[in-house]
């Protein structure tokens, strides 16, 4: 080979080599940054021997402190963990943003949120919880109004929950006394709940169209797919539609979910009834925008539906229901909070009524367990993650225009200065000297700033009466001789939730 052609080949290597390690002028400290793999190694797990983002970002913070900086393959990202900066930089519009999706073609009428804001949604799909700019904020501004009008965040809305409430009570007592899993039923109940403010329909228990939906939005949920690492370390975005990164990537399962969930969509949509629901009031604003550029225009509208119902379902039922398990996993372990609540229940609520709304703030421990145990979980411990569309300064670091921004809330909600012993299961913390129960605003499960939960409300509602009325009516004990999992931090967690491990317990 000419000698000219090695040395323009070697220059060629030298600024690629720098193109890809190099970072940008004041960017958080962080480990070094590799060509294809960005920061992976540093975010290695020795004992899976697997890059793990929740794993990864406990070890940087160690290593670099509360703010740090790394790459997922050729993306930057920054971490934040004190509740203060992930306050205030979570207030910024320049961060009420999603990044990019790998694979957005997964979803129904992929490009129409693009078609609404070219820039802010050029790889992001439609729906609400991952798309930018105007579309999402038409789209989140009307689907709370809307919501809130049917009472989601009312107490209106409480009659509705606890006729779920019920109908759960009866399906499992029938299983009383026997080991049972109760997390399918419990997903169930909730997507009822959700499902009739969402169409206006309650449906039995054991419908298969509610079990076909849970099993959908579970697999969704705990899958990687395209958000995963693997879809991250690809060099360009397009690969993932090659089929071998189809399959390894989980791509192809979100694909195969998203129409299943279309096709169950459909049928509603075109035989709606001009009824009080989510869906008709969406149709008839879809029906009256005459404005072309609009998220709301014709068969865009239509796609913006179907999106955000699935979203719902996505973000709404596993979570809740998940939390609701944790809860009854800490019960086993702890079963003297059991009779607290228990005491407590009988002394506010007696056993003639399911326990309300109004009854809440009378029962203090319970909402102490509550709330230690929405802490302890830490259910989406890495929050969402967020994104940048202008340069934002933070205690003199710079994150830069289109950096994933990832909000620990982990560290929050275990941050041993706030909460001593953050990793035991302790109820006491929420209670002042004369047991009245005390909120901390440092419990964020559900984020905070301009993207925070868009279901708050309704899950702390569901979370209540759930869990009080089951323990109304039944006390949740041990499978006899057998110890109930533990429920440490360190349990894998594939997706981005700490799903709950598997466990039976007994009714009584
Ligand atoms: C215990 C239950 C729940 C937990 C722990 C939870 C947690 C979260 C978190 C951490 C976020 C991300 C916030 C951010 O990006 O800063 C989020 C977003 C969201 N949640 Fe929830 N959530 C729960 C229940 C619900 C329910 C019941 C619904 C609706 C039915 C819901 C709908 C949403 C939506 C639509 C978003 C996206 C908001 C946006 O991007 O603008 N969630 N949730």
């Amino acid at each position: 080979m000419a000698p000219w052609l090695i040395a323009f080949l070697a220059c060629l290597l030298a600024y690629f080599w720098k193109c890809k390690t190099s970072k940008p002028k004041s960017f958080p400290p962080g480990p070094a940054r590799y060509p294809i793999l960005g920061s992976a190694m540093s975010l290695q797990n020795p004992k899976t021997k697997k890059p793990e983002l929740f794993y990864g970002i406990r070890k940087l913070q160690q290593e670099y402190g509360s703010i740090f900086g790394f790459y997922l393959g050729n993306q930057s990202a920054v971490a934040i963990t004190k509740f203060e900066d992930i306050k205030e930089i979570l207030s910024k519009s320049e961060t009420a943003h999603r990044p990019p999706v790998i694979g957005l073609a997964a979803k129904p009428g992929k490009f129409t949120a693009q078609e609404v804001d070219p820039e802010l949604n050029k790889d992001n799909p439609p729906g609400i919880i991952l798309s930018n700019g105007r579309y999402w904020s038409e789209q989140r501004r009307f689907m709370l109004k809307t919501l809130r009008e049917f009472g989601f965040g009312k107490s209106s809305m409480e009659a509705g929950i606890q006729e779920d409430v019920k109908m759960l009570i009866d399906h499992l007592a029938l299983r009383a006394g026997k080991p049972t899993e109760i997390g399918e039923s419990l997903n169930i109940a909730i997507i009822n709940s959700l499902w009739s403010i969402l169409v206006g329909e309650k449906l039995k228990l054991n419908d298969p169209k509610l079990e076909m939906v849970v099993k959908a939005t579970n697999d969704l949920i705990t899958s990687e797919g395209p958000t995963g690492l693997i879809a991250n370390l690809l060099p360009h975005k397009s690969m993932i539609y090659w089929p071998f990164f189809k399959q390894v990537s989980g791509y192809s399962l979100i694909e195969s979910i998203m129409k299943k969930l279309e096709a169950f969509m459909l049928p509603y949509i075109e035989n709606h009834q001009n009824s009080d629901s989510y869906i008709d009031e969406m149709l008839r604003e879809i029906a009256k925008t005459t404005d072309k550029t609009s998220s709301f225009y014709g068969e865009r509208g239509q796609f913006a539906l179907i999106n955000n119902v699935i979203d719902l379902f996505m973000a709404g039922v596993e979570t809740t229901s998940s939390s609701l398990l944790w809860s009854f996993l800490y019960l086993l372990h702890y079963p003297e909070c059991q009779a607290k609540i228990q005491e407590e229940l009988d002394r506010v609520c007696g056993s003639n009524r399911l326990p309300n709304l109004d009854d809440k703030p009378s029962l203090h421990y319970t909402n102490a367990f509550l709330q230690e145990s929405l802490r302890l979980t830490c259910f989406v411990p890495l929050s969402v993650f967020h994104f940048t569309s202008e340069d934002v300064t933070v205690h003199g670091y710079v994150i830069p225009e289109k950096t994933m921004v990832i909000p620990s809330l982990y560290h929050v909600m275990h941050d041993p200065d706030h909460f001593p012993e953050p990793g035991l299961f302790k109820p006491d913390r929420f209670l002042d000297e004369n047991g009245h129960f005390m909120a901390n605003e440092r419990v964020i499960p559900f984020g905070v700033g301009r993207r925070i939960c868009l279901g708050k409300s309704l899950a702390e509602k569901e979370l209540f009466l759930f869990f009080t009325g089951i323990l109304q009516r039944f006390s949740v004990l041990n499978v006899p001789g057998v110890t109930p999992p533990p429920f440490g931090i360190d349990f894998p967690m594939p997706g981005i939730v700490r799903n709950v491990p598997r466990f039976q317990l007994v009714l009584q």
